[in-house]
């Protein structure tokens, strides 16, 4: 038995997760943690500070048509309380856009104990309140994402397993309270492997996650996953093309992806917004008619990153950056469509 037959509002579910699927649009990740986003504003010159985070967020909330490559945008806990310098809470701006709210529940990748070098995500103390909390501000979907490197001898079953068994806890959690999950497993690009090896790894840990899904009785239909392209690692010397790229993650998750699952938004991982654009494009062209689930996007670097640079904290850049925002955006939705053309690459 599922969470369909014991669950009321499984129907609100898939309704939900069928709008964030919605043709053309894809996800926005703009829910990184305080100290991410630190990080990366560290890198460009930019003050660590609660009010530059805002600014940014108020940045990319207010980005004109925005929702016209956008179905749903996924906050932080910081950022689900924040309003624009006039005082409009960030909810509501995301209410006018026409886009979605989600939210960020996880508490992060901690080392895994007896593992060396592998992480497990912890956050499930007290989700249940968390969760109730988020849903009556408005959230309609929950983000939580795990973490598997690749190296030597490593992912162990034990990594997998237990970041598995979190993902489908934390799932049946967001059902009950009438949310979403998305359900991200992330194999990170980290490393000298082959797309061949990515693809084995990625294929052993899809499939223990949804065996953990059907344990934990998720309602397949009310969820969203979130995976990693299959890649070749970032220090392999032999880079797979993006057609390659494109048949080798749809091939693994035609093999450990239920037919149910309405969609499949990947993150960028570290890719370049172009490279992410173009192999979520093949996989779009190639693969048309022929995939049972949505293939979108879920990025956070690849849509942020090239508007972060051009804004740099400087108040005279804010449309600017703006309109390098929109231009991935939409870089993105044609990709959806598989419409995409290398010259839209230039803003
Ligand atoms: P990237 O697209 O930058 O990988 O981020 C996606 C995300 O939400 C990671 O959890």
């Amino acid at each position: 038995m599922g969470l369909l037959e014991i669950l009321p509002g499984t129907h609100d579910l898939a309704a939900t997760a069928q709008a964030m699927m919605q043709a053309g649009k894809g996800i926005l990740a703009m829910d990184e943690s305080n100290p991410t986003c630190n990080r990366r504003f560290g890198k460009l010159g930019i003050p660590q500070t609660v009010d530059a985070r805002r600014g940014w967020r108020e940045l990319i909330l207010m980005t004109p048509g925005l929702g016209e490559f956008i179905s749903s945008a996924i906050l932080y806990d910081e950022t689900i309380r924040q309003a624009a310098t006039d005082g409009t809470p960030f909810l509501a701006l995301l209410a006018k856009a026409g886009i979605l709210p989600g939210i960020k529940v996880d508490a992060g990748a901690k080392e895994l104990a007896g593992h060396p070098g592998e992480k497990v995500t912890e956050g499930l103390d007290r989700l249940r309140e968390r969760l109730a909390e988020y849903r009556q501000m408005g959230a309609r979907f929950a983000k939580w994402r795990a973490v598997i490197t690749m190296g030597k001898d490593i992912p162990s079953r034990g990594c997998l397993e237990a970041n598995a068994h979190g993902l489908a806890r934390y799932a049946a959690l967001c059902q009950e309270a009438g949310i979403v999950p998305i359900v991200e497993p992330e194999v990170l690009m980290d490393g000298d492997h082959t797309l061949e090896q990515c693809a084995e790894v990625t294929e052993a840990a899809l499939r223990m996650v949804f065996d953990q899904l059907y344990e934990q009785r998720v309602f397949l239909e009310g969820m969203i996953l979130k995976p990693n392209m299959v890649l070749s690692g970032a220090d392999c010397p032999v880079q797979a093309d993006a057609d390659k790229v494109a048949d080798a993650t749809v091939n693994v998750l035609l093999r450990a992806v239920p037919a149910a699952v309405p969609g499949v938004a990947f993150l960028s991982g570290g890719q370049s917004a172009e490279l992410a654009s173009l192999r979520l494009n093949a996989m779009n062209v190639r693969w048309r008619g022929k995939a049972p689930w949505a293939l979108t996007f879920s990025f956070s670097r690849a849509i942020q990153q090239p508007a972060m640079e051009v804004w740099r904290g400087d108040a005279s850049q804010v449309g600017a950056a703006q309109k390098v925002l929109y231009h991935r955006a939409m870089c993105n939705g044609m990709a959806r469509r598989g419409e995409y053309q290398p010259d839209m690459r230039n803003a």
